[in-house]
């Protein structure tokens, strides 16, 4: 239960578990809200921008602000939905945006929960930027942990002066003042790699997994990707900017690929990507949760560099899941590819699903696993 001045609250991550070991809140949620009551705010009912709150622990105590929240997750627009019925909160009280549609009017009060990923951050204060009136007051929070120097600078660079709160329970708060006559300049987003060994020219929004350059987890898979299969279907799970289905599609010409994440702007960069690459092929690109929205016994082959974590917390419950409806996604025959790092033990989990489990390839660090549906 979330004990806050603006009530208590029931709150469940997404998607719920029966023995969830993790809150859908943390200490920084919970100091800001603190703080929103103690500190004067410019208007009674300040029209609100929430940005990245997890599974909506800001949304309904903050529903009576009738709120806009943006969020790049899926999982966490769907966690924000349930957790505002369960508190008999209409859902038409708030506003979902996703992080590649940000609203155009300007927010009195912007609540921002710090991301992981600086670059991330980076683009959503550029966007943020033009979105700010004469009296808006941003307020921002995370664990101490992720609150370094760059990210600091960040605020200063792109938005104006900026201090902190001191430490409370390992989070803090930072407090940023719009300069209005900052020259800021726009989003350096999306970036662009060359893929290697490849002509492909990869797009990545800010917020998509190694937005940077090829993980090497990634390149090792790219290299063992299965060949003539012909006229499959193929899935990307958890495709990101999509480099696996595109490597796979260019082996296989016949083949038809869908590309599912649950972030907005994976996706967004995986058809972007595959687009570029294949001016004149088809596929299908999805926001969803692993395989939700996809019929059963529909696939030949599913392609998968399963999340270990979860917003800032580790936990495989997403790649047993992933796994579990590939089960039920896959035809007859049809196989699961999964590449992991080699502790986290994923042939034991595909073992017990599928009755059976191949080694592919292995290097020091990596392990590539296929299971086949009997
Ligand atoms: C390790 S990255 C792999 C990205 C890309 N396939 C690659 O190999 O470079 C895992 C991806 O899974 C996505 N993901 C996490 N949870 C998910 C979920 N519940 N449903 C769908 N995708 C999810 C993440 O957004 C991320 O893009």
């Amino acid at each position: 239960m979330l004990r806050v001045p603006q009530g208590q609250f029931l709150l469940n991550r997404f998607p719920k578990q029966t023995q969830e070991p993790l809150r859908a809140w943390d200490a920084a949620d919970e100091y800001l809200l603190h703080t929103l009551t103690e500190q004067p705010l410019s208007q009674e009912k300040p029209r609100t921008l929430l940005i990245n709150d997890h599974f909506g622990a800001l949304a309904v105590a903050l529903s009576a602000y009738q709120p806009t929240t943006l969020s790049d997750s899926y999982l966490s627009q769907q966690g924000t939905l349930a957790n505002l019925r369960g508190n008999g909160i209409d859902p038409d009280t708030i506003t979902l945006c996703d992080s590649l549609s940000w609203p155009t009017e300007s927010f009195d009060l912007i609540v921002i929960k710090i991301p992981k990923s600086l670059a991330m951050l980076e683009d959503q204060l550029y966007r943020l930027r033009p979105l700010l009136n004469e009296k808006s007051q941003i307020i921002a929070s995370a664990m101490c942990k992720q609150i370094h120097r760059s990210t600091l600078k960040l605020f200063e660079r792109i938005i104006g002066p900026t201090h902190t709160s001191l430490a409370q329970k390992k989070a803090r708060l930072v407090f940023a003042q719009p300069d209005h006559s900052l020259i800021a300049g726009e989003t350096p987003y999306p970036k662009h790699y060359t893929l290697e060994g490849t002509d492909f020219t990869i797009i990545n929004h800010a917020n998509v997994f190694s937005q940077a350059s090829l993980d090497i987890g990634s390149r090792f898979f790219l290299a063992h990707l299965p060949k003539d299969i012909g006229q499959k279907r193929v899935i990307d799970l958890g495709c990101g900017n999509g480099v696996v289905g595109l490597v796979a599609a260019q082996y296989n010409p016949e083949a038809e690929l869908l590309f599912v994440d649950e972030s907005y702007m994976a996706v967004n960069s995986a058809k972007a990507n595959f687009k570029a690459a294949f001016p004149a092929r088809k596929a299908q690109f999805e926001v969803m949760d692993s395989l939700t929205k996809v019929a059963k016994a529909s696939s030949d082959i599913i392609l998968n560099n399963p999340p270990f974590h979860q917003n800032s917390a580790v936990s495989g419950h997403i790649a047993w899941q992933m796994f579990r409806q590939s089960l039920e996604v896959l035809r007859g025959g049809g196989e699961l590819w999964v590449i992991g790092n080699r502790h986290l033990g994923y042939h034991i989990r595909l073992k017990k699903l599928f009755g059976n489990c191949k080694v592919v390839s292995t290097n020091k660090k990596f392990v590539i696993l296929k299971s086949v549906k009997n």
